[in-house]
C-alpha cells in the first residue's frame, strides 16, 4: 500500500522523451512524423462518426427538436473546455498516453491506473460502437443500393449473437457474429501496425470524403431548408423560435420527456458520443515534431470544425425533415431523400447520392477507427513503458509501431465489435470518457499549486474558472446518464483495480526504481 499515490515527476516524464530521432531505424523510440494539419486530420478523423450520422436523428426527435444545434453547441463548449486543459497538459509532458500520462504526474500512480484504465475503456468500446456502425451501413449499402440480398445463412453473420431479427415469413432469425463489424477492426489494425505515416494518410483520405459528404449535404439542403419545420410546434420558444416547448414524448413505447432547454440539456449528453475522440490527439504528442505548439492547436482546430460542421448538418437536417419524424437510425439518409424530392431530382440521380454519402459515412466510420485503435495503442504503450501492464512497450524492429499495444487492441476491438450488444457498451463509453476530461480539468489548477515553476508552453487561460468548470460539466453530463451506466462504470473500474494490485503494483517502473526524487516534486 506504501506509496499508492506516488507521482512521476514531470522530469521523468520528459527523460522518457529525451532519446527521440526522426531516424525511422532507430526503434527504441517513436516516430516524430505529424505536423499541425495531420494532428487536426487525426482530431477530425477520431470525431466525426457514428455520433453525426446517428445521434442527431434521436436527439432531435426525443430531446431537443430542432434545438439539438443548441446541443451540440453546448457539447463542443464542454469539450472545448477540456480541450483547452489538455493543451496545456500535452503541451507540459508531450509524451504518449495523453491523461494517463497527467494524472501520473499530478495525482499519482493509482489515479494514473484508473485514468489509463478508464481510457482503454473509452478507445476499445468506442471503436466497438464504430465498428458496428460500419457493418451497419456496408449491409444497407448492399441491400438497398446494390440490391445484393443474403442468405439466412449468411445474415446471421452480420449480426452479433445479442441481435436477432425478423425475417419476412415472420420467423426470427438470431445473430451470431457481426463479421463485417470484426473484419473491417483487422483491417484497420493491419494498417495502423505497418506505421503511422501509412496510416495517417489513409486517414487524410478518409477525413477528406466524410467533409465532402457532409459538406454536400448542408450545401445541397441549405437552398431547399423550409424554417417553418423549425416552428412545427406552434408555441416554439427561442431564438429562431427552434425550441418546442416542454412535454412528454413516445420514445418506443415509453414516455419520455423532452424539448424546451431541459430537452436541450439531456440532448447534449446524447450527441457528447459525437464529440469524443478529440483527446486522440493529445495522445500521438510523443509522435509531433513541435507537440507544444502543435497539439493545442490541433484540438482547438479540429473541435471547431467538427462543432460548426454538426452545426450546420442538424440545422439543416431539421429544416427538410421534420424532427418528430427523425427519431430513427439512418437520420441522414432519410434527409438526403427529402432533398432530393425538394430538388426534383430523378431516381437515378437519387440512387447515386444513396451510394456516395453511405460511401462517405463508412469512410468516416473507418477513420474514427483508424484513430481510436491508434490511440489505444498508444495507452497500452505508455502503460507498458511504465510497468504497469506487461509486453505494450515494445517496438517493432523494422516499422517502429508499438506492435504488440496495436496487436491486443485490434483483436479486442474485433471480438467487441463481432459479439457485444451496443445497448451494453453505448452510455459506458460516454460516462467513461466524461471521468477522464473531468480529472484532467481538475489536474490543471492542482498542477498550478503543486509545479508552479514546471515550464508551460501552452497555458489554459483562467485556469482557476476553466478546469473547475470544465469538471463541472462533465459532472452534470454524467449525472444526465442512467444509473446502468454508472453500475457497468463501477465493475469496469472495480476489474482495474483488482489487476493494478496484482500486477502494476508489483511491476511498476517508478516504484521499483531507486531515484531519489521518485515521489517528489517536479519543477
Ligand atoms: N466521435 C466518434 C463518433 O461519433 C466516437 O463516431
Amino acid at each position: 500500500m506504501k506509496n499508492l499515490f506516488i507521482k512521476k515527476p514531470i522530469s521523468n516524464s520528459k527523460i522518457d522523451i529525451e532519446p527521440y530521432c526522426d531516424n525511422i531505424h532507430d526503434t527504441k523510440t517513436l516516430k516524430r512524423s505529424l505536423g499541425p494539419f495531420n494532428l487536426a486530420m487525426i482530431g477530425i478523423g477520431a470525431i466525426v462518426g457514428a455520433g453525426i450520422f446517428t445521434m442527431t436523428g434521436a436527439g432531435a426527435a426525443y430531446y431537443a427538436g430542432p434545438a439539438i444545434a443548441y446541443s451540440f453547441v453546448l457539447a463542443g463548449l464542454l469539450c472545448f473546455l477540456s480541450g483547452l486543459c489538455y493543451s496545456e497538459m500535452a503541451a507540459m509532458l508531450p509524451v504518449s498516453g495523453s491523461a494517463y500520462t497527467y494524472s501520473y504526474a499530478t495525482m499519482g500512480e493509482f489515479m494514473a491506473w484508473i485514468i489509463g484504465w478508464d481510457l482503454i475503456l473509452e478507445y476499445t468500446f468506442g471503436a466497438v460502437i464504430v465498428g458496428h456502425a460500419w457493418g451497419g451501413y456496408f449491409l444497407s449499402l448492399l441491400e438497398k443500393q446494390f440490391a445484393v440480398h443474403l442468405s439466412d445463412g449468411l445474415l446471421a453473420f452480420t449480426r452479433g449473437p445479442w441481435e436477432s431479427l425478423l425475417l419476412a415469413d415472420g420467423s426470427t432469425l438470431h445473430g451470431i457474429w457481426n463479421a463485417p463489424g470484426s473484419i473491417v477492426v483487422l483491417m484497420v489494425g493491419a494498417v495502423v501496425y505497418r506505421g503511422l505515416k501509412e496510416s495517417t494518410f489513409a486517414n487524410n483520405l478518409m477525413v477528406c470524403t466524410k467533409i465532402a459528404v457532409i459538406l454536400g449535404f448542408v450545401l445541397t439542403g441549405w437552398s431547399v431548408m423550409d424554417a417553418t419545420l423549425w416552428k412545427a410546434n406552434p408555441q416554439a420558444v427561442g431564438f429562431l423560435q427552434f425550441i418546442p416547448l416542454e412535454g412528454s414524448i413516445l420514445k418506443n413505447g415509453r414516455e419520455v420527456s423532452g424539448y424546451g432547454w431541459p430537452g436541450v440539456l439531456a440532448g447534449t449528453g446524447v450527441v457528447f458520443l459525437a464529440y469524443i475522440g478529440f483527446d486522440i490527439v493529445a495522445t500521438s504528442a510523443q509522435e509531433c515534431r513541435n507537440p507544444s505548439r502543435d497539439i493545442p492547436r490541433g484540438i482547438i482546430a479540429s473541435l471547431a470544425v467538427c462543432t460548426g460542421l454538426y452545426v450546420l448538418v442538424s440545422l439543416v437536417l431539421t429544416g427538410v425533415v421534420s424532427y418528430k419524424l427523425l427519431g430513427i437510425s439512418d437520420p441522414i439518409a432519410l434527409g438526403i431523400d427529402r432533398i432530393v424530392a425538394l430538388h426534383g431530382w430523378s431516381p437515378e440521380m437519387r440512387k447515386l447520392i444513396g451510394v456516395l454519402v453511405k460511401l462517405g459515412a463508412l469512410a468516416g466510420l473507418t477513420s474514427v477507427l483508424i484513430t481510436f485503435i491508434y490511440g489505444q495503442s498508444r495507452i497500452f504503450y505508455a502503460m507498458g513503458k511504465d510497468g504497469l501492464l506487461p509486453w505494450f512497450d515494445r517496438l517493432h524492429t523494422s516499422h517502429a509501431t508499438p506492435h504488440v499495444a496495436i496487436s491486443t487492441a485490434t483483436l479486442a476491438i474485433a471480438l467487441g465489435a463481432g459479439i457485444l450488444p451496443l445497448s451494453l457498451v453505448g452510455e459506458l463509453v460516454s460516462i467513461g470518457t466524461l471521468l477522464a476530461f473531468m480529472i484532467v480539468c481538475l489536474g490543471i489548477p492542482v498542477l498550478r499549486v503543486t509545479s508552479p515553476h514546471a515550464a508551460r508552453p501552452f497555458r489554459t487561460p483562467l485556469p482557476w474558472l476553466v478546469g473547475p468548470l470544465g469538471a463541472l460539466a462533465c459532472i452534470w453530463v454524467m449525472s444526465a446518464l442512467p444509473v446502468d451506466a454508472w453500475i457497468r462504470l463501477a465493475l469496469w473500474l472495480a476489474i482495474g483495480i483488482v489487476i493494478y494490485f496484482r500486477y502494476g503494483m508489483r511491476n511498476s517502473k517508478l516504484r521499483n526504481s531507486s531515484r531519489p526524487s521518485a515521489g517528489g516534486g517536479d519543477d
